[in-house]
């Protein structure tokens, strides 16, 4: 039998990391934080961080590294020893369906950063007049009803995300992790040390960190945040463990990506709080709209206000595009690794035909931001939701993801045996003192809270 591929020390960690740190960090979590008035909205996150997210994150990866097995091989290997036995592959087999799902509409928002990569680079060699300052927004949107462009540049992120997946473990997901995640944390570490000088770097600070009114919404929102920016709920870390080595400490590694995660987070919302709190209040209520469309259309007007605006854009935009394209390989690693471990195919073919497959669901996401009204205007669930993209984003982050976490937390929590992990958690690392406590939040905080989601949910209410 061929040995699994496996990181090298600090390969998992990177590359964990790399998928965890994304367009959730950069691009959504900011813009909630904005909308749900900061303060306690962070707080909020950074308990479910603690409480829900690190101890499915530690589930998820022990139970790719005992098995050595993507989703759902790595659930039929438990299948004879286990009450319900193959019923839980099916857990796995969501997992396959999520990746499938976000990738599809993951990778269009991706394609728009390299958009206004290159955008920003004509405004910054070619000046950035007043004329388009002022029209950003009606270019946004007409980019957006662009059916030819929007699938270039979906195409585009997918292809070079497949040629990632298709080198390999080693050569092509570590290697390109290890070598833009640096890349990425120096940007924005330069980028935060601007921000301190920023007129807005005070309100900034403040705006994150104070305590104020917090509305259910705004909660069960953090808590569905915490889900998708650690890369949760649909096996992505079962994957990347299965790949992990037995002398590698499971605990460390899975705090270290929690770590990172959510300081970036914290750092982007730094970055991008002082630009939006630089303009006087007056005029952020008109300019400035609580929305996800800010970082294309009100961003690149502040940042060519700033002393030194025409590097700093153009970088700013490199750097969300590489934090999605670390991500949107691991959302690929997973459903190629099914093809490999359950349908035994070539990692080439794998990479291939699941990269094709979910180009082909993009282009239906991508044509559904105007440029095809029947696209467009699907709304099985509503207004709220319309839209293939609308619908891909709701689907997968009220439904697929938390019913994946609870699954896996009820499987590792109460359908694996706590000898089994308990002794998985420790090699590696020694004596987990924090086993109990780790076990109990598994066995009961994580499945209340995600059961709370999920009813949420279905009385109508969605976080995206
Ligand atoms: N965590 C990434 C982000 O914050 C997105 C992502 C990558 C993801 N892989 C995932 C989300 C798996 C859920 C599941 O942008």
């Amino acid at each position: 039998m061929k040995t699994r591929a496996r990181f090298s020390s600090l390969g998992f960690v990177v590359a964990a990391a790399g998928s965890a740190i994304g367009l959730g960090n950069i691009w959504k979590f900011p813009y909630i934080t904005y909308a749900n008035d900061g303060g306690s909205f962070v707080i909020v996150y950074l308990i479910a961080i603690a409480l829900i997210g690190l101890p499915i994150m530690l589930a998820e990866i022990l139970v790719g590294r005992r098995t050595q097995q993507s989703p759902v091989t790595a659930f039929l290997h438990f299948a004879k020893d286990v009450p319900g036995g193959k019923v839980w592959s099916g857990v796995g087999y969501l997992g396959v369906a999520t990746g499938l799902v976000i990738l599809s509409y993951y990778a269009v928002v991706a394609g728009w950063t390299v958009y206004y990569f290159g955008k920003c680079l004509s405004w910054s060699f070619g000046g950035f007049s007043d004329e388009i300052a002022a029209n950003l927004g009606s270019d946004f949107g007409a980019f957006l009803g662009n059916g030819p462009v929007q699938i270039l540049f979906h195409g585009l992120f997918m292809a070079v995300t497949v040629g990632v997946v298709a080198s390999g473990i080693k050569g092509g997901i570590e290697r390109v992790t290890k070598l833009l995640m640096p890349i990425l944390m120096t940007i924005l570490l330069l980028l935060c040390i601007v921000s301190v000088f920023s007129p807005g770097f005070g309100e900034a600070i403040r705006f994150l960190f104070h305590v104020g009114p917090i509305h259910t919404e705004a909660i069960l929102e953090a808590v569905g945040h915490a889900f998708f920016t650690l890369s949760l709920g649909m096996g992505a870390l079962i994957t990347y463990g299965s790949y992990l080595g037995k002398e590698q400490s499971i605990p460390r590694d899975a705090f270290l990506i929690t770590l990172l995660d959510t300081v970036i987070a914290l750092m982007a919302c730094v970055v991008m709080f002082s630009i939006i709190f630089a303009v006087p209040a007056a005029e952020r209520a008109g300019t400035f709209t609580k929305s996800a469309t800010i970082l294309f259309t009100t961003l690149p007007r502040m940042f060519y206000d700033l002393p030194g605006g025409v590097i700093i854009a153009p970088v700013f935009y490199l750097l969300v595009a590489f934090a999605a394209l670390t991500s949107t390989i691991s959302l690929l690693e997973v459903v190629a690794s099914f093809f490999i471990d359950k349908l035994g195919w070539g990692r080439k073919k794998a990479a291939l035909v699941a990269g094709s497959t979910i180009f082909g669901f993009g282009v239906l996401a991508a044509l559904s931001l105007g440029a095809n009204s029947a696209l467009t205007n699907w709304a099985p669930f509503g207004q709220r939701d319309a839209g293939v993209f609308g619908v891909l984003d709701y689907f997968a982050s009220n439904w697929m993801l938390p019913v994946g976490g609870l699954m896996t937390a009820l499987f590792v929590g109460w359908v694996l045996d706590a000898k089994l992990t308990r002794a998985e958690l420790e090699e590696g690392h020694g004596a987990f003192k924090f086993f109990g406590l780790w076990r109990f939040l598994l066995r009961f905080v994580c499945p209340v809270a995600i059961c709370w989601i999920i009813v949420a949910v279905i009385g109508g209410r969605a976080f995206n």
